[in-house]
């Protein structure tokens, strides 16, 4: 495994990680996350992705009761967990960043992953109603009180991201340091593009997310929608049209004499190309059987064999020019 810093942070997070969003308690009892967590972790993961909302708030505690059982040192992962949607419908409970909300959120991911703290706290969207100054000194006070050790934002803007940064400067407090944005074959733009100005002139850490676009970049949607795939699970039928969608079924088909010609699958050579990109930190992967996660940690043999000629064909299949990217 390789390890990257999360930006100009002082702590590096292994190139591939590993989420539980979709899978953990709808897919995934304990003992099923037991076995991922421990096949991502053999494998060199150090960074372990959650967030309250995930199943409202069972995937934290499944995570935790997995925590407990494999009895890791507190030292050798990160653990993260993510604010925004709330728990509850009351006025103040949820799509907010505000201070009330943030301290109770914490509070109640600790308990769920009977953890005394945790690694990185998200700002999981941005809130337009609260002002970034509020946010910024709830999440400075979180790490302050010593229960969480960093933060960051997920799908902010750069012009929101740098706001926050520069309040923080200011008030010499504890500033974001890195952004959870999808990347993956098919969503790109945001990524390369907007950005840039947040990793090259605040040294900006990404942990990317959707590398394979929710299962749709592994190939498994090409012949119809497989039986327990993600896109057959209640709840998620919005991600139905996307993993369905003919135009970009036939970009993942066209990937295949190139997969074939690596030696690797298609979700290998998905991963392996989010890898390639010098400003991703970590590689978010997700995984509902042990047998995927498996095949996805392979990814880091095939990102060294993406040579600039096999990048270009497979920008060429994904219809970008090298003008759009630069
Ligand atoms: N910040 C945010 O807003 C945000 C949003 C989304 C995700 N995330 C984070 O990013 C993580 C990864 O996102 P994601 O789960 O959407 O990642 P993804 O890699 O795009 O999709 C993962 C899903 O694809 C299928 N899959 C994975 N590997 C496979 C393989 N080798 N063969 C066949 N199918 C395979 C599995 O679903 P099935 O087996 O069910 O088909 C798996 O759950 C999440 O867990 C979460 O931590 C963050």
């Amino acid at each position: 495994m390789e390890y990257r810093h999360l930006g100009k942070a002082g702590i590096r997070v292994s190139a591939l990680s590993f989420g539980s969003w979709v899978t953990f308690h709808n897919q995934a009892d304990v003992q099923s996350a037991v076995e991922m967590m421990a096949a991502a972790y053999d494998a060199g993961v150090n960074f372990f992705d959650n967030a309250e909302a995930y199943a409202g708030g069972k995937s934290e505690e499944v995570m935790g009761a997995a925590f407990k059982q494999l009895k890791w040192r507190r030292g050798s992962f990160l653990v993260s967990t993510k604010f925004y949607w709330g728990l509850n419908d009351g006025v103040n409970e949820n799509h907010t960043l505000n201070r009330k909300r943030l301290i109770e959120g914490i509070n109640g991911s600790l308990e769920r992953f009977q953890l005394d703290y945790v690694d990185l706290i998200y700002c999981h969207r941005p809130d337009k109603t609260t002002p970034i100054e509020e946010t910024v000194w709830a999440m400075h006070n979180i790490i302050e009180w010593g229960k969480a050790l960093y933060w960051g934002t997920s799908e902010w803007s750069a012009a929101e991201i740098v706001s926050a940064i520069e309040i923080a400067n200011r008030h010499h407090l504890h500033k974001p340091v890195t952004e959870q944005p999808v990347y993956n074959l098919f969503e790109r733009h945001r990524f390369t593009r907007e950005y840039e100005r947040v990793y090259k002139e605040y040294g900006y850490g990404t942990t990317t997310w959707s590398p394979l676009a929710s299962g749709l970049l592994t190939g498994k949607y090409n012949a119809g929608i497989p039986q327990g795939s993600r896109a057959t699970l209640q709840g998620y039928d919005w991600l139905r049209e996307d993993l369905t969608n003919k135009e970009k079924i036939a970009k993942v088909q066209a990937l295949e004499p190139l997969a074939k010609e690596l030696g690797c699958t298609l979700s290998q050579l998905a991963l392996a190309w989010c890898l390639k990109n010098p400003y991703v930190s970590t590689v978010i992967t997700g995984a509902s059987r042990v047998e995927q996660v498996h095949e996805n940690m392979k990814a880091v043999e095939i990102a060294p064999m993406l040579t600039p000629e096999i990048l270009e064909q497979i920008d060429s299949i994904f219809g970008v020019k090298q003008e759009e990217e630069d």
